[in-house]
């Protein structure tokens, strides 16, 4: 697939190159491109626009809001990857995933791995034992599509949590996030959801 990576910083790198080593045609997007420390190919916004099949959203939050719906996305899959700044310490008004998909109705938005750090992204084998990452979305293919994708990265428990009203639920861990990051130390860990009946 055709994958366009938008956001050159800590989680766009590391998934631009993980979906390259799967095989896919990968570009980095950047408001600066031509930068020639990444080893996968950096173009403008407009370019990546063009490219890809698929966009994947590692903007910081709000900057995602101003640029991915100026552009010429219809028809393509949008994989959510962020999260409002604002969220780690005041209320969520409508999410990210949400109005990303308000201001992009012909474009397949799906949300998974917000909560997740970077370095584990697309190395859940770095943790050992299970552990979970929610997948939302409100078009079924292309939540399919995203969830092959976490397969691959060998993701052992992948949570389907509905439409993108699971945003909120979502998104509203970015606080969560922060304060394990303060208390622990470190950017290695995630949550595991054990289920009882
Ligand atoms: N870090 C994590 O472990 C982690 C985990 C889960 C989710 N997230 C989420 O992922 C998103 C990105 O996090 P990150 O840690 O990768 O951030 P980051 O390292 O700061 O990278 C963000 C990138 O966004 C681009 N950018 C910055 N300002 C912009 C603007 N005004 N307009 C357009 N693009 C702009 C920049 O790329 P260019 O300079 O090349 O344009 C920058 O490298 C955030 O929403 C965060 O909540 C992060």
């Amino acid at each position: 697939v055709k994958i366009s990576v938008f956001g050159t910083g800590e989680v766009g790198t590391a998934i631009a190159r993980a979906l390259s080593t799967l095989g896919h045609d990968v570009v980095l997007a950047s408001r600066k491109p031509g930068n020639d420390k990444h080893p996968i190919r950096v173009v403008d916004h407009i370019q990546a626009a063009e490219h890809g099949a698929w966009v994947v959203n590692a903007m910081h939050g709000e900057d995602a809001i101003e640029v991915l719906p100026a552009l010429a996305l219809s028809g393509k899959l949008l994989w959510d990857l962020g999260n409002f700044r604002s969220a780690i310490d005041s209320p969520l008004g409508e999410t990210r995933g949400e109005t990303l998909q308000r201001l992009l109705p012909q474009t397949r938005v799906v949300k998974a791995m917000n909560f997740v750090s970077a370095q584990i992204m697309a190395r859940p084998d770095r943790l050992e034992g299970n552990h979970t990452v929610f997948i939302a979305a409100n078009d079924a293919g292309a939540k399919g599509a995203v969830t092959d994708v976490l397969q691959k990265f060998g993701w052992p428990d992948i949570l389907d949590l509905g439409d993108l009203t699971a945003c909120r639920a979502m998104e509203s861990l970015a606080p969560m996030w922060i304060r394990l990051n303060d208390q622990l130390g470190h950017v290695m860990f995630d949550l595991e959801v054990v289920r009882g009946r």
